[in-house]
């Protein structure tokens, strides 16, 4: 199918995704405080070729030349995060009026040229001094969260009506809490229950803090990483530990938001919950305008060893199956069965999805005339709408779809190495160059109107 055959709703919403601490560089700048990033990639070993976010895309200076790249790419809309130790730079009391300044600057260089604001406000980067306070093991985090929610609102809400509170409460708290190949580095395996916890209450918190501070008709929501588990074989113990996971990843994130309640398998499981206090499942369960959703690739499992801290171990994909930089088999039928089981699981209570983030790594090679050409990027994408396309034929209400990324960008623990970026980005000399998967999404939207 051609990208002139790939239709979709005329309100259907195009965009592209980044976050602060992977694009934005300038540390330093302005007053911001460390996070908890600034820390871990401190610590040699922990980032692939010790790479840091010092520089990454120095888009803190540059975002007028980004903005431009997506108003030529005819984007709605740019998600992009907010660094928190920007704007509190010890995460609580008084606001960073230069920090504020930075992302105002960028709202209104955004709406001049015709893309919508869509700050997601955690992204990863705490801020230390709240680390060494417990982090989110902290009950008080929550409301430092809302806190920080309720100085943002205030100043951008006037100009930005889409928001987004946390960014893939699955990833944050296993990578950097249960293996620790994120920051900030925990390695407590099960024990993380507080973590998922205060994540979701201060979710709930600060959807309550926006609702009160922003005017009617603003929208928000919360963007998760889904995916489709499967298991690596018919055997029982392999469709156990997909059954498992589907409960940690996704269940466990998203059924409180949605339903009010956790899976009752994490008993089984022996989570201790006793982070849960009265009350908290009604505050996590507000009413949301949007599910955000994130979706790279299926994810294949096998039963783990006994005695694990879970029966769950990852497989091999199938080998037919193309993979990414990133090693991630590249599946879009996995996408739209995502879709369809979300309806089938959440029914009336699923708010209108929005693909939040959806995009592939691979080696990019720049031509002697400096061109980048891309196709297998370009496949990924197209499959991937396909299966989308797919999955609002058969029912589901999919409202717009980003591309991760806008930029190549500092990849967390990966480093530089991966590239994501519908747009090249030549660290040594900051050089942007479209891609030809730019061009091509360009093209996307632009039969779209
Ligand atoms: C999810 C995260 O939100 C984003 O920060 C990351 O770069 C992409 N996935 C790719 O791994």
């Amino acid at each position: 199918m051609s990208v002139n055959e790939l239709r979709f709703p005329r309100n259907f919403l195009w965009g592209v995704s980044t976050s602060a601490y992977q694009i934005e560089g300038a540390l330093g700048e302005d007053g911001r405080g460390p996070s908890i990033w600034d820390t871990f990639c401190s610590e040699s070993g922990r980032i692939a070729n010790d790479d840091t976010a010092g520089t990454a895309c120095d888009h803190y200076r540059r975002y007028p030349e980004d903005v431009a790249l997506m108003a030529t790419l005819g984007v709605d809309a740019y998600r992009f995060s907010i660094a928190w130790s920007r704007i509190q730079p010890n995460g609580r009391g008084a606001a960073n009026p230069k920090g504020l300044d930075f992302y105002s600057r960028l709202v209104d260089e955004l709406l001049a040229k015709g893309v919508d604001p869509t700050p997601t406000l955690f992204h990863w980067d705490l801020p230390q001094a709240l680390q060494d306070a417990g982090g989110w093991f902290n009950r008080d985090t929550t409301d430092r969260f809302a806190e920080f929610a309720r100085i943002v609102a205030e100043r951008l809400g006037d100009r930005v009506s889409r928001w987004i509170t946390h960014n893939e409460t699955f990833e944050h708290t296993v990578l950097g809490h249960a293996i620790g190949t994120h920051a900030p580095g925990r390695q407590l395996g099960l024990d993380i229950f507080p973590v998922v916890h205060h994540l979701l209450l201060s979710h709930g918190k600060a959807v309550q803090v926006l609702r009160a501070a922003l005017p009617a008709g603003s929208r928000i929501g919360i963007a998760q990483s889904m995916a489709r588990t499967r298991p690596a074989s018919g055997r029982i113990r392999d469709r156990w530990a997909a059954h498992l996971l589907e409960i940690l990843h996704l269940r466990m994130h998203t059924d409180p938001l949605l339903l009010g309640r956790y899976p009752v398998e994490l008993r089984l499981l022996g989570v201790d919950k006793s982070a849960l206090l009265a009350n908290d499942l009604a505050t996590i369960a507000q009413p949301l305008d949007f599910l955000g959703v994130n979706f790279y690739n299926p994810q294949y499992v096998r039963g783990g060893p006994k005695g694990g801290v879970v029966p769950i171990e990852a497989a091999e994909p199938p080998a037919h199956l193309e993979r990414t930089e990133m090693g991630w088999p590249v599946d879009a039928d996995g996408f739209s069965e995502l879709l369809l089981y979300l309806r089938k699981r959440y029914g009336a209570r699923l708010p209108p999805i929005l693909i939040t983030e959806n995009g592939a790594a691979f080696p990019d090679i720049v031509d002697a005339q400096g061109r980048i050409d891309d196709p297998r990027r370009i496949a990924y994408l197209q499959a991937h709408l396909q299966a989308l396309r797919r999955a609002m034929d058969a029912g589901v209400d999919v409202r717009g779809y980003f591309v991760w990324s806008l930029l190549d960008n500092f990849e967390w623990a990966e480093g530089y190495r991966p590239r994501f970026g519908l747009v090249h980005v030549d660290y040594a000399t900051q050089k942007r160059t479209p891609k030809a998967s730019f061009d091509w999404y360009r093209h996307l939207i632009a039969v779209q109107r």
